[in-house]
């Protein structure tokens, strides 16, 4: 018998929703799917699928202990947690079946390592992820407004005759996930991409999607850089990878307390005139964030809000990127 898998399956109130896709990947979940009952859309399952071998009972238990304050801001008890176990062919079928192609913006598409381009998306940018085993498959409110405001940046240098898309452009992915705003970046013309996270599988993960769009050696034919490099580490690790010339442009999406921490760090990897994107945080975090960042000497040039998520974009000077 192949390795089996725990399926945790919960009704998850909208009020919840958004916490529980952004609890469960800090808590070592990163296959989440929300599933939308056709017939009733208001109503929402949320699943996930644990490796047997890491989550005992005592994990699973201590799993829904830490879950169970996420209520409390709204007056709610988290709805009970039904466990199922499933064997390994199950679980790839179940989790695969809840993927589909995601289109983002005018111009992404986000796309299941498994899939054929679907004809109604043929012209959009594919970003390829196989969203085994870190966060960031695009289905996060704090990933989609990381990757509009890049497509955004994209037609705003287009507009004022700054090139194609990013084209040029070096990019810094602080906390990179999956690798998928990174993607995103080099399937806009940035580039190279610089990436780091402190978790090794998402290393692992970053460097399997570029390899799966072909983006993760020497592009074919050419002898520029690597389009994507990735280490393992935080800003200190980032800042090597840059080779001592920081970036055009930062993306950073990560809890707001360790974006704050990190911030101090964002000279090194921000050259003057670039642009920051950084996400992750509460709409409420944002104005406490702000007065920071513009004591630290960073200017906010724009919050854009989706759902409870909030995304601020940054520079140092005005007009260079
Ligand atoms: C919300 S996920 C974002 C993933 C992806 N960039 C996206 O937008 O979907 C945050 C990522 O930041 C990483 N992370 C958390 N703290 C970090 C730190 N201090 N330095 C670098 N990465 C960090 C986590 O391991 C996680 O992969």
């Amino acid at each position: 018998m192949g390795l089996g898998w725990w399926r945790l399956e919960m009704a998850a109130p909208a009020e919840l929703e958004e916490s529980l896709l952004w609890k469960l990947p800090l808590l070592g979940v990163s296959r989440v799917a929300l599933q939308h009952p056709p017939e009733a859309p208001e109503r929402r399952l949320l699943l996930a699928w644990l490796p047997e071998s890491d989550w005992p009972a005592r994990e699973r238990e201590q799993l829904e202990r830490a879950l169970g304050p996420l209520g409390e801001p709204f007056g709610l008890a988290l709805p009970p947690i039904r466990w199922q176990r499933q064997d390994d062919e199950d679980w790839s079928l179940s989790w695969k079946s809840h993927w589909r192609a995601d289109p983002v913006g005018q111009r992404l598409l986000v796309l299941p390592a498994w899939l054929a381009v679907p004809e109604e998306h043929a012209g959009r940018l594919v970003i390829r992820i196989d969203p085994g085993s870190a966060f960031g498959t695009g289905s996060h409110p704090t990933t989609r407004l990381c990757m509009e405001a890049l497509e955004a940046l994209a037609e705003e240098r287009e507009a004022t005759g700054r090139g194609t898309g990013l084209q040029g452009l070096r990019v810094a992915d602080l906390g990179c996930g999956s690798g998928i705003l990174g993607l995103a970046a080099l399937r806009l013309g940035a580039a190279t991409v610089a990436a780091a996270d402190i978790d090794p599988l998402a290393e692992r993960a970053t460097r399997e999607n570029a390899a799966l769009n072909g983006l993760g050696g020497p592009v074919e034919g050419g002898e520029g850089p690597t389009p994507l490099t990735v280490r393992q580490g935080s800003a200190e690790a980032l800042a090597e990878l840059l080779g001592g010339q920081a970036a055009d442009l930062l993306l950073c999406n990560i809890l707001a307390p360790v974006i704050e921490a990190l911030l101090p760090c964002f000279v090194r990897l921000l050259a003057p005139g670039g642009v920051g994107l950084l996400s992750g945080l509460l709409v409420d975090q944002a104005p406490a964030l702000e007065r920071d960042l513009n004591v630290a000497g960073w200017q906010v040039e724009q919050r854009i809000e989706q759902d409870r998520w909030a995304l601020l974009r940054i520079r140092t000077a005005p007009d260079v990127a």
